[in-house]
């Protein structure tokens, strides 16, 4: 059968009570890497940001250590989610339905799920936050990199080499704002994570159970049943 709406390793594993496969373990560690490098990009980010929050270094050993410790787990964090990127960009398109999902977000809150439409394996809010992450993370490692550069030793003594003072100037504005919308995203996708009841095993587990396939995501849930041989309507 044809996927639209799912990875090739999802599932239903059993049938009576349901439970569907949504991440591989491999997937589900590398998420959890970016997640961890991210708290300690934040941490450490936010000790060089304001001199009231220095003592925030103080988690990662000291000043000195967290200076080198930043921009290093910043490259992690950058790989960690493009692989992720490269596993999920094309079920984070947006389709028609999820036009009709984003005006009803009253009906998503209030939890009248009979009123929004059916959906793939994510909802558009899944996907802004998942388009939302990827372009800062491609802001903060760019103009991460610019101001980085006279540390890094092989080019310390021809800088500037990749950018001028004034470009640096504007990449540090860049670096601080892109910086302040990932927390807000950061906040947003834990608790999205913690609301959606049934959520949070999906990346601890891998599975959900199949109500929860049904409620949040059935297109998602169809198509897999439909792919082992089951009717849609089963
Ligand atoms: C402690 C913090 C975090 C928690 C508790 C958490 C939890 C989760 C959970 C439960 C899911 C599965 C949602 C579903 O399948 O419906 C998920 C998906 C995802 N998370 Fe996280 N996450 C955290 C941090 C992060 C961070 C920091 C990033 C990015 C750097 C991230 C990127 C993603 C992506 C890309 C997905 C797939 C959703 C999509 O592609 O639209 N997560 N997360």
């Amino acid at each position: 059968m044809r996927r639209v709406y799912s990875a090739p390793g999802d599932r239903i594993e059993t049938r009576r009570p349901v439970t569907v496969s949504r991440y591989r373990g491999f997937t589900r560690v590398n998420h959890w890497l970016a997640a961890a490098c991210t708290i300690v990009l934040l941490l450490s980010g936010l000790a060089f940001f304001s001199p009231p929050l220095f003592f925030l270094t103080a988690l990662f050993g000291g000043g000195a250590t967290t200076r080198w410790l930043h921009p290093v787990i910043g490259i992690v964090l950058f790989f960690s989610f493009l692989v992720l990127f490269i596993q999920l960009w094309r079920l984070n398109l947006p389709r028609r339905e999820d036009v009709e999902w984003a005006r009803k977000t009253g009906d998503v809150l209030a939890g009248h799920g009979k009123n929004l439409p059916e959906l793939g394996k994510f909802n558009a809010g899944q996907k802004t936050m998942f388009w939302g992450m990827a372009g800062l993370i491609v802001a903060l490692s760019v103009s991460g990199v610019m101001i980085w550069e006279q540390q890094i030793p092989l080019w310390r003594d021809h800088a500037p080499v990749l950018a001028s003072i004034p470009a640096r100037r504007i990449a540090v504005a860049v670096h601080a704002s892109a910086a302040f919308l990932m927390i807000m995203l950061f906040i947003l996708h834990v608790y999205a994570a913690i609301w959606t009841r049934g959520t949070i095993r999906a990346m601890t587990r891998g599975t959900v159970t199949g109500g929860w396939a049904f409620r949040h995501h059935r297109k998602w849930l169809r198509e897999l049943a439909g792919r082992q041989g089951a009717g849609p309507a089963e």
